[in-house]
């Protein structure tokens, strides 16, 4: 498929291509798109951005490899970088303390914007303070568009489509999770995720997971209410999922899915994939036995605690955990796996005892699976036609190309109809 015609220089630039993250969305452009792609890579060090770019010519001798940009952190040089290219992919984090420069630029230049937040506060705020200027210059941004958050909203759209297309009904209660992982994470999630507790107040970031903080319109629908004992013990028993437990990222998550729910229900050419007035979404983890879903629970309630009001803890652990920039080796990236789950309910009364199951995993590095995700969307904003005005929105709004794009890639989303 061909890219679209426009009038700047670059179709695509990867703003932070010397990070851990960066260098492997570099890796996979490099390796997976079209060579007609006019690309460059962008950093404050030309030394570092030169590896990364003798790295890509040892990967594909055939492709020409990308442009180097030099671009510090201030407002006018992200903005002459944001006007010179189509779409823009941002891997410079942490978002809380760096992320609004390119932001902005994007949203007042016309430059579709991608991002792997996982800062549903930051994000929140970026809303309040840009969704009008991306609305006026028709910028189409994607923030949160990382392993992160696209997985839970992707395999909600993927669920949702089947019983549209095979129930002709809409949405009711959808659960999904982590089902099975093998991996770590880097020093700039890390740092990025403490970093947080810098930056913005608990009040605000409690406020950002409230049910629809970031969704355009409100929903007072709520999702079913935990027993005494789930409260008590963190642990869930889910039909079709098994035994779960208390997720780390749900809050985060359940903030972009239900953006979406409210995306659809507001945006003209989105409302024919409105997932229904009675959808609810909840997110749990696997536990592996009770004995070790109450752990998971207990352990990151304490955590949670001890991050957000022990600045001490927060210096202590970020001495030992890996620094901005590292990760896990590249040997020890092929040996990382994961695999989320889902179940949804048709929204239809009486029961016809029906219900959608997904299953979606990837294979190797899980930093690497980030930069399929947020490159392909990229792509998918490059040669798809989608009739999306100017606006902040969610993976889900991309569509079923943008599925299609990461099966192929390697992220496969199955989904099939099962008895309830
Ligand atoms: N939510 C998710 O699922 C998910 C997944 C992956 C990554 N992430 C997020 O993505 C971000 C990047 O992660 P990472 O592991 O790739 O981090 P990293 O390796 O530390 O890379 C950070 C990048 O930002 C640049 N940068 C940092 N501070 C800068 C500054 N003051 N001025 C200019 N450039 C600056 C760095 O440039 P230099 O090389 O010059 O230092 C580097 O290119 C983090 O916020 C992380 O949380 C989220």
């Amino acid at each position: 498929m061909p890219f679209k015609k426009h009038s700047r220089q670059y179709d695509l630039v990867v703003f932070g291509a010397t990070g851990y993250t960066g260098s492997l969305i570099a890796e996979h452009i490099t390796t997976n798109f079209p060579t007609d792609l006019k690309w460059a890579i962008a950093g404050r060090s030309y030394n570092k951005l030169l590896n990364v770019v003798e790295r890509c010519k040892t990967l594909n001798t055939v492709r020409q490899p990308p442009e180097i940009e030099i671009c510090s952190l201030n407002d006018e040089d992200v903005t002459t970088l944001a006007k010179k290219t189509f779409a823009l992919i941002t891997t410079v984090g942490s978002y809380a303390k760096y992320g609004e420069f390119a932001f902005k630029a994007c949203a007042e230049s016309g430059t579709h914007y991608f991002d792997c937040t996982g800062e549903a506060v930051w994000h929140a705020s970026m809303i309040r303070k840009y969704e009008a200027s991306a609305k006026a210059s028709g910028a189409c941004m994607f923030p949160q568009a990382a392993i992160e958050s696209a997985p839970s909203d992707l395999m909600t759209f993927s669920m949702a489509s089947l019983i549209r297309s095979e129930l002709s009904a809409p949405v009711g209660d959808v659960v999904a999770g982590i089902h099975e992982v093998h991996g770590a994470l880097s020093g700039g999630t890390i740092h990025t995720a403490l970093g947080l507790f810098d930056v913005f107040h608990w009040k605000d970031i409690a406020q950002s997971h409230k049910p629809y903080a970031l969704s355009p319109v409100p929903n007072s629908k709520e999702a079913p209410k935990p027993s005494f004992l789930s409260r008590l013990t963190g642990l869930y028993t889910i039909p079709k999922l098994g035994l779960m437990s208390t997720s780390l990222t749900a809050g985060t998550n359940t903030a972009v899915v239900q953006r979406t729910w409210g995306l659809f229900k507001q945006v003209p050419s989105l409302q024919k994939q409105f997932y229904g007035p009675n959808f609810t979404y909840r997110e749990f983890v696997r536990a592996k036995s009770h004995l070790r879903g109450m752990a998971m629970h207990y352990a990151l309630a304490v955590g949670t605690v001890l991050f957000m009001f022990c600045p001490p803890v927060r210096k202590l652990v970020l001495k030992y955990a890996y620094q901005p920039g590292e990760g896990t080796s590249k040997d020890n990236q092929a040996k990382e796996y994961i695999q989320f789950r889902g179940v949804a309910t048709p929204d239809i009364q009486p029961s016809i005892g029906k219900q959608a199951w997904c299953k979606a995993e990837f294979s190797g590095g899980l930093y690497y699976l980030t930069g399929v995700l947020v490159s392909q969307a990229a792509c998918t904003i490059l040669q798809d036609d989608l009739d999306l005005p100017g606006g902040i929105y969610t993976p889900a709004c991309l569509g079923q190309g943008y599925i299609d794009r990461l099966n192929k890639a390697g992220f496969t989303i199955e989904t099939k109809l099962i008895d309830a």
